[in-house]
């Protein structure tokens, strides 16, 4: 499983890159309204510091808009992807955007059905929220592992992004679902790094060897 930040936090995402693992990075609208400056700058800008897919949402959610705002979004740069919204417009626009050769990521998806419809669509990626639907008392990794099994039984050729991760056990059931990517916030990361019994382990070592050196 590919590990992606979902966050529009350039310190963030320069932090975690620098650490050798991130394969890619999503915003949605919500993360970029925390950031300051030009929404397209910041596009640009990610994109200069990440190696890998970088996933943009248009702000209009009619067919026309995303469809106008997602070619201008993909412009920007090769590895933009095109987040569209699991609605009506969005599976047109998502065909649309295929059919010229753009990326697009079906987000805000909460069951198989949207995504074998997002998938035969053309999405690239397919991103199903699984802490969202943990919110309103369902069982996201549950409707994950169902998305997986579906898509994997047909040669579809898209992608499944864990997305809505709360806590690093929605991340390791997600690679034991066999999703392609997990999008994990910057705090969720930096929790799966640290154990107290690797910090023990370091304090001791470091302890020990200045004994050695004497
Ligand atoms: O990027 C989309 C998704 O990961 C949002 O997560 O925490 O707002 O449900 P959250």
């Amino acid at each position: 499983m590919k590990i992606f930040i979902d966050s529009a936090n350039i310190e963030e995402i320069r932090e975690i890159n620098d650490l050798g693992f991130l394969a890619g990075v999503t915003t949605n609208p919500t993360l970029v309204a925390k950031e300051k400056g030009d929404f397209h700058q910041l596009v640009r800008q990610i994109c200069d510091i990440v190696d890998g897919p970088v996933n943009a949402e248009p702000l209009g959610v009619s067919f026309n808009e995303m469809i106008n705002e997602g070619q201008a979004l993909a412009n920007l740069h090769p590895n933009v992807v095109v987040k569209i919204p699991l609605c009506e417009d969005g599976l047109r626009a998502i065909r649309y955007l295929s059919q010229l050769g753009i990326k697009t990521n079906a987000t805000l998806v909460f069951s198989a059905n949207q995504a074998l419809l997002a998938a035969r669509a053309g999405a690239s990626y397919i991103s199903p929220f699984v802490g969202r639907l943990d919110d309103a008392g369902n069982d996201g990794l549950h409707v994950l592992a169902e998305i997986v099994n579906i898509l994997d039984q047909y040669a579809v050729n898209t992608e499944i992004i864990a997305a809505s991760i709360r806590h690093p056990m929605h991340v390791t059931e997600a690679a034991k679902i066999g999703a392609h990517i997990a999008t994990i916030p910057y705090k969720v990361i930096k929790a799966m790094i640290r154990h107290p019994l690797t910090d023990l382990g370091i304090e001791k070592f470091v302890e020990d060897g200045k004994k050695l050196l004497g």
